[in-house]
């Protein structure tokens, strides 16, 4: 559909105002999540006649867009999520870009979206990060990076519901401090069971915008009931786990095996779930990729055949879940001394592998700068 024949060149146009030192260096010195953003953006062009184009590197700043933009109405985005990490040698590095471009080819194929090429899509990360490489925060504790935002939409101003003819990539970084400042917490989770968040044949593989909006609903209600998020089921049979609204799942059982949700094409194919699906073994963890249904978990978490559950996903890596909650009940697997010990074990051997603390024996990292 869009095949760019050699690869995109983005033109650097730095701005003349960057952020003063002073001021960058306090945002690096507690960045929260997603709230400062970089000097500058990436910014490329596609059109049906043309293809990709007008690949840049410009000032970070509004977009300027018709209302009649057709994103605005018909949602037709995709987006990815990354990190670029900063080794104790100052160089910069990011965590199989190849799998987040391969994904976004996948999610612009079920948006009808123009595909980015591997090469363009690395190619943009690199060229954002090497003007904006002040940005990357040193590595200190050991968390902190710079969260990568890629994203595409479609920007013709029409409004046929029809496959855009003009389509806008962009790549916007956000500098991230850890994800528990105050040590790593277990979540408790609210399961939806009036709200689902894809359904067979839809979007739920694909990393869209609209899949996102649908699952607010059901993390407010989780609030609501005291939870942290809320775990989605499948829409047809409400009987098997799927994922939460921005992360997979994982149950550990007293047996030694490690257990996913199976791709059925409502899940998103997490970088962070296949990682651990490779280095379940080194941890000798029997991984299973299967569909799971609800009570699986309930009843094995009350009888102690469930000895630990997690979340996982690019933003805090591994995130331990506590209780389960729903309408008239809970249960919690753990029990008197409870210690969350293949979830930290997992979580460290990904942070050492992406601040190259230890030897990358997979090839999972790309350097950027
Ligand atoms: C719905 C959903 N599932 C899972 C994930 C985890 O994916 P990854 O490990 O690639 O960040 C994310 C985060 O991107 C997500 O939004």
């Amino acid at each position: 559909m869009s095949q760019t024949a050699t690869p995109l060149t983005f033109e650097v146009t730095r701005r003349p105002d960057p952020r003063p030192d002073v001021e960058r260096e306090a945002v690096l010195a507690d960045p929260g999540f997603g709230q400062t953003f970089t000097d500058h953006m990436v910014l490329a062009t596609w059109t049906r006649d043309g293809g990709w184009h007008d690949a840049r590197v410009t000032a970070y700043g509004p977009l300027s867009l018709m209302p009649s933009a057709a994103v605005l109405h018909y949602a037709q985005e995709i987006f990815e999520g990354m990190k670029a990490y900063r080794h104790e040698d100052g160089s910069i590095w990011t965590f199989r870009p190849e799998a987040n471009a391969q994904r976004m080819i996948r999610s612009a194929r079920r948006m009808t979206l123009p595909t980015l090429p591997e090469e363009d899509f690395i190619g943009s990360l690199r060229a954002l990060v090497e003007v904006d490489q002040a940005w990357v925060p040193a590595p200190g504790n050991g968390e902190a990076s710079l969260y990568l935002r890629p994203f595409m939409f479609a920007s013709e101003a029409f409004l046929g519901v029809r496959p855009a003819a003009e389509v806008t990539y962009s790549v916007i970084a956000s500098p991230a401090g850890p994800y528990f400042p105050g040590g790593i917490k277990p979540v408790t989770l609210w399961l939806s069971t009036d709200y689902a968040r894809a359904g067979e044949g839809g979007t739920g593989a694909a990393k869209c915008g609209g899949n996102y909006a649908s699952s607010l609903a059901g993390q407010l209600e989780g609030i609501e009931h005291g939870c942290d998020q809320a775990v989605f089921l499948d829409s047809s049979t409400h009987t098997y786990i799927e994922e939460l609204g921005g992360m997979n799942l994982f149950l550990v059982t007293k047996d030694g095996r490690i257990i996913t949700p199976e791709l059925t094409g409502t899940i998103l194919e997490g970088v962070t779930r296949s990682s651990i699906l490779e280095i379940a073994k080194e941890l000798d963890l029997e991984p299973e990729e299967r569909r799971i249904p609800i009570d699986e978990w309930k009843e094995g978490a009350a009888n102690g055949d469930i000895v630990e559950i997690f979340a996982c996903g690019t933003a805090a890596v591994v995130t331990p879940v506590g209780e389960l909650r729903w309408a008239g009940g809970s249960v919690d697997h753990r029990r008197d001394g409870h210690e969350d010990r293949y979830a930290e074990a997992i979580r460290n051997r990904l942070l050492d592998i992406q601040y190259g603390r230890i030897e990358d024996a997979h090839g999972w990292l790309t350097r950027l700068v």
